[in-house]
């Protein structure tokens, strides 16, 4: 494992409570000079922030909001998809380890137990011409939370195994995952992105999703380069779009979309 890749998670800022671990980090790797690698852990979030500049909600001192600082060198703008696949990836590869049921990755990366969200991933990029210069990764995880909203379709880890885990060795866990896929996006990022495809939920079957804002029935087969989704339409042409223009439709109501 090359030294980027081991670097992740040896420096580790903890604490109890920040507004959100990716502005806290951002505000700190401008102040002070964070190590790449470096991650901010806090044991509560008051104002956590989600996709699409939505709230991120969880439970305090039972789950887990991190951000991870990373300076990748020589990345170019257009390979920073790596960046979400080894996230989202290192999360599916720690719940496997625990729940039973099927997890999945909802492009481009909720991570799903079944089809209950169980973590959200954040990721804001600052290119430097056509490198990315920084990148923070922020990751929330529910671990023991038990309260969620049912209207939320979201679950933690100890819904889904019945028993509480003990969160700090899940971070731990995770931390490691996280090194091994960073290494693999360098040295075998095909392998990478055909992990990270091969667990798409909803991969090979028509699925509820928005395109330009109108539904679609589509069916999600994999991703390219790009990170944008490639989807068979009902005509049957394969095309690729990306976030801008694609997304799966909210669940309604509690009926399954496949
Ligand atoms: C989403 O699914 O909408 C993304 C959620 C990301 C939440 C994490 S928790 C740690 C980090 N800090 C934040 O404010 N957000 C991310």
């Amino acid at each position: 494992m090359d030294r980027l890749s081991q670097a992740i998670g040896v420096t580790l800022i903890e604490l109890p409570s920040v507004e959100s671990t990716n502005r806290t980090i951002a505000g700190m790797a401008v102040r002070s000079e964070l190590p790449h690698g470096a991650v901010l852990l806090a044991h509560e979030q008051t104002a956590g922030r989600g996709q699409r500049g939505r709230q991120w909600i969880s439970a305090a001192g039972l789950d887990l909001t991190f951000s991870l600082l990373l300076r990748p060198q020589d990345m170019r703008a257009d390979e920073q998809f790596i960046i979400a696949q080894v996230a989202a990836l290192a999360v599916h590869d720690t719940l496997v380890g625990h729940v039973p049921g099927a997890v999945r990755i909802k492009w481009p990366n909720d991570v799903l137990v079944e089809r209950r969200k169980v973590a959200g991933i954040l990721i804001e990029n600052e290119l430097i011409g056509d490198r990315v210069g920084q990148s923070i990764v922020g990751i929330g995880l529910n671990v023991n939370s038990r309260d969620l909203d049912a209207g939320l379709h979201a679950t933690s880890m100890c819904l889904e195994t019945g028993g509480t885990l003990d969160r700090m060795a899940v971070f731990g866990q995770l931390m490691e995952h996280l090194r091994r896929r960073y290494a693999q996006g360098k040295e075998a990022p095909a392998r990478l992105r055909a992990d990270y495809a091969e667990r798409l939920w909803a991969r090979g079957r028509w699925a509820d999703m928005l395109l330009d804002g109108q539904p679609a029935s589509l069916r999600p087969m994999d991703v390219d380069g790009l990170g944008r989704l490639l989807v068979e339409h009902p005509d049957g042409s394969v095309r690729a779009h990306g976030l801008d223009r694609l997304r799966f439709a909210p669940f309604q109501g509690g009926m399954a979309v496949p």
